[in-house]
């Protein structure tokens, strides 16, 4: 095991896991990477390119032609692809409709797994995701698995996308949720689910401070070990 340490955190859609993970990198120091908005950024490729999924030799030349990179200012995501920052368009629905389609095929987790452990290797990171602590880093040293009521969560993301998208209902959002919930969870390759060793942490009635607070108690120690 590398002596850096790794805070992986897992869950559902919109259950809180990226203002977690943002929170607890900003107080540890720690580089933060949503891994999210990587396969976010290849979905919405997909899209403007009209990459067919299913067609194989379509998916591996898409791949070749996608170039990613993370700018971290304060904390906030910025992601470009092929130099074009893209982190509010990747956010919008097209995207949030299309990502678990592109999410489930194999060689692009392959690409992207590898481009995360990458990021992982010499830094202390807080990555978050679907697959952190089961398949990019399964011996990281803090696992979390979030989840939260689905109506709980479909209106958090409700507020936080209605000042872009007057047009949008509360419905499509809970819709959008729980169909990549189901496709996330039921695909065959590295689906979501709990690792063994992976602490839960419903955050349904638990306000950002309250998380925070339980994930730095959990990661201290291994922060004081490190010193
Ligand atoms: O922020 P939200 O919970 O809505 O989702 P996200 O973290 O931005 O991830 C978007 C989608 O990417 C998920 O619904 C998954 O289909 C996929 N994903 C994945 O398969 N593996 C990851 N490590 C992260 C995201």
């Amino acid at each position: 095991m590398s002596s850096n340490i790794v805070v992986a955190i897992d869950g559902y859609s919109s259950c809180g896991k990226s203002t977690l993970a943002k929170a607890l990198a900003k107080k540890l120091h720690f580089i933060y990477v949503d891994s999210g908005a990587m396969y976010r950024a290849v979905a919405l490729y997909f899209i403007r390119n009209k990459v067919d999924s299913k067609n194989h030799e379509q998916v591996a030349e898409a791949l070749k032609n996608i170039h990613l990179n993370f700018h971290s200012r304060d904390y906030q995501t910025h992601i470009t692809l092929n130099d074009e920052e893209v982190s509010a368009e990747i956010r919008q629905m097209p995207v949030s409709d299309k990502v678990s389609e592109v999410a489930a095929i194999k060689e692009v987790r392959t690409e992207m797994v590898r481009q995360q452990q990458r990021m992982g290797k010499l830094k202390n990171v807080v990555m978050d995701g679907r697959d952190i602590g089961t398949v990019v880093f399964p011996h990281a040293q803090i696992k979390l698995f979030m989840t939260a009521d689905p109506k709980v969560r479909a209106e958090r993301r409700y507020k936080e996308l209605l000042p872009t998208n007057p047009d949008m209902t509360l419905e499509d959002v809970f819709e959008n949720l729980a169909h990549r919930d189901y496709a996330d969870t039921t695909r065959e390759e590295s689906p979501l689910t709990r690792a063994d060793d992976a602490i839960i942490l419903d955050n349904t009635d638990l306000t950002p401070e309250q998380q925070l607070q339980l994930a730095i108690d959990l990661v201290m120690p291994f922060v004081i070990a490190a010193k």
